[in-house]
């Protein structure tokens, strides 16, 4: 595996599910992580104890656009630079299209776009200034297919993708990475709503016939935060167990 040694990493959405395995990984690798969530995780003290002072952990509600870059830029004065971050906060609030609230689809986009563009933006300014940073977003399979009853969803993760390839073609001769990764159905409380009956179905339709685990998601963002991934750039790299080869 990677070594992440001597790096500081910003993983958004990290008190539980993949942002929750992202940073346990890092931590394993040797980086210095920096979670943040809307609200402290119950199991907070467990975790900072077995980092040895290497996760620290910041609350914030990122879809509060007003303050979001206020809150990562008071980030990295605490840490003093980010060379990684993980963009992976993110919501779904699914309905058919023609019963979306215009609410539930700004929410959506508020949280897994306009957030997420204003936390890399601010982060990758710092990065340049160092000429090196690794910046991951969390994207999906939805972005790149669509998906019933995630209009909100699937517009946001498709705008991220976006961001990702034009943020990645901007800094790209400074010295910094723009990546995203796209998983399919991983199993966590986001696809925890789902009846047994569907996530049995979906089992069977994906290749690898079985939901991808945290652990799983994890293991490309450790590559792609890794100087090993140095020659790759806004890319998008799935992860969903073939379901879309
Ligand atoms: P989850 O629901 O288990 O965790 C979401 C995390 O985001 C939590 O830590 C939560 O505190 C944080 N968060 C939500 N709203 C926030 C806000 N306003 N400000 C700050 N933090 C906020 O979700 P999961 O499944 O771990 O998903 C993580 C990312 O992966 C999301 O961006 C999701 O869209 C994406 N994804 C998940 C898939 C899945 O099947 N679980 C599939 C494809 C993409």
């Amino acid at each position: 595996m990677f070594t992440l040694e001597n790096k500081k990493a910003l993983v958004t959405g990290a008190s539980r599910g993949i942002g929750k395995a992202v940073s346990g990984l890092f931590l394993e690798l040797g980086a210095e992580v920096w979670g943040l969530g809307t609200k402290e995780p119950s199991d907070l003290a467990d975790r900072k104890a077995a980092s040895n002072g290497k996760f620290h952990w910041i609350s914030a509600d990122l879809s509060d656009l007003n303050v979001a870059e206020a809150v990562i830029d008071a980030a990295l004065k605490e840490a003093g630079f980010f060379n990684v971050l993980v963009n992976n906060a993110g919501i779904t609030r699914d309905n058919l299209s023609f019963r979306m609230s215009l609410a539930d689809f700004q929410k959506v986009l508020d949280v897994n776009l306009t957030a997420a563009f204003l936390t890399a933006r601010t982060v990758a300014r710092s990065m340049i200034s160092r000429r090196a940073g690794s910046i991951i977003n969390m994207a999906s399979v939805v972005g790149v297919h669509g998906n019933g009853g995630q209009a909100n969803y699937a517009a946001a993760k498709a705008g991220l993708i976006g961001v990702t390839k034009t943020l990645a073609a901007e800094t790209s001769g400074r010295g910094v990475r723009v990546n995203a990764i796209a998983p399919g159905f991983i199993a966590t409380d986001m696809t925890a709503a789902m009846t047994e009956e569907a996530r049995t179905k979906i089992s069977q339709a994906i290749p690898l016939k079985r939901l991808g685990d945290p652990k799983d998601v994890a293991a490309a963002a450790a590559f792609l935060a890794a100087d090993e991934s140095s020659y790759i750039t806004g890319q998008v790299l799935p992860v969903d167990g073939g379901l879309f080869m």
